[in-house]
């Protein structure tokens, strides 16, 4: 898989803003059909990394090819009309809109959607559904309940069904499962296997370990805006994925800080950090 042409590259990304440099040297490749995991700690530049792939932000230096092409995204639009979607922590929803006019918000309707041009609530309604349920999500079945009722999960799973409907090649997610509890964590993570099954190319941003390797092909970790560390599913147990995104600080190093505060507090534990 790895030798094809990726679906989408980025050689030597740089992002500045004004005198703050954000991104170093960005270089990574995403291929059809596998998930890249994107992991970094608060800060390290994730979002802006997002940001720039989906046009939001133009690269200070560097490419970004699609299929082998150089693109130039001066706005989010060109990246949505070479199909990059980007999906965010709440699945960017309207609460107060209808599932079936959720999914067609957007959406051109001169582009082949000519039922649209006069809203058709019905059609709206089944294709709504149905596109989701092909996702394994049967509990939505009336494109009429307000998005707004729906569980975390079940937001972030339509959103990721609306972007896969409407022919995106590159899914990115930005974290996607931190709001979720376990269990409606895992049925995210079954509708990303589900895209990549499809063949979608994934970009799927977490800091939770456990989550990137339930579904990750491919492992990037930013610290301080670099690539400190790029490898294949296999390559790196949770452990040693867990201090690299600590910055190269080990679990030992975080237990002789620990043991060095008690020793200076009358053994008293370390407060607990914000959070
Ligand atoms: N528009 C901006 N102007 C200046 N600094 C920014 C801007 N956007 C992000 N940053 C800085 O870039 C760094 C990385 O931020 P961000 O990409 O949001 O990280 P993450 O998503 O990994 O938490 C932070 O230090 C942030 O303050
Ligand atoms: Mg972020």
């Amino acid at each position: 898989m790895s030798d094809k042409t990726p679906v989408l590259e980025l050689r030597k990304v740089d992002k500045s803003f004004g005198p703050i440099d954000v991104l170093h040297e960005i270089s990574l490749k995403v291929h059809a059909g596998e998930v890249l995991c994107l992991l970094g700690d608060n800060g390290a530049g994730k979002s802006t990394l997002i940001r720039t792939l989906a046009g939001v932000h133009v690269p200070t230096r560097g490419q970004i090819l699609m299929d082998g092409q150089e693109v130039v995204f001066g706005k989010p639009k060109d990246a949505a009309d070479r199909g990059i979607a980007t999906v965010h922590q709440f699945g960017g929803t309207f609460p107060l809109m209808s599932i079936g006019r959720s999914f067609f918000v957007g959406v051109e309707p001169t582009k082949g959607w000519g039922p649209f041009k006069v809203f058709d609530r019905e059609t709206a309604n089944a294709i709504a559904v149905k596109a989701v349920q092909s996702f394994g999500i049967t509990r939505i079945d009336d494109g009429d309940r307000l998005v707004g009722g729906l569980s975390g999960g079940e937001r972030q799973s339509l959103a990721i069904a609306r972007a896969v409907h409407f022919g995106a090649k590159v899914l990115i997610l930005d974290e996607p499962t931190a709001a979720l509890g376990v269990k409606q964590a895992a049925h995210v993570l079954r509708i990303v296997n589900e895209a990549k099954r499809r063949g979608l190319a994934v970009i799927f941003i977490t800091h939770q370990v456990m989550h990137a390797m339930a579904v990750g092909d491919h492992f990037a970790v930013l610290i301080r805006g670099a690539i400190a560390a790029d490898f294949r599913k296999g390559e790196k147990t949770r452990e040693e994925i867990t201090d690299l995104m600590a910055g190269g600080e080990t679990m030992a190093d975080l237990e002789t800080t620990i043991e060095g505060y008690m020793d200076t507090h009358q053994g008293h534990p370390p407060p607990s950090p914000a959070p």
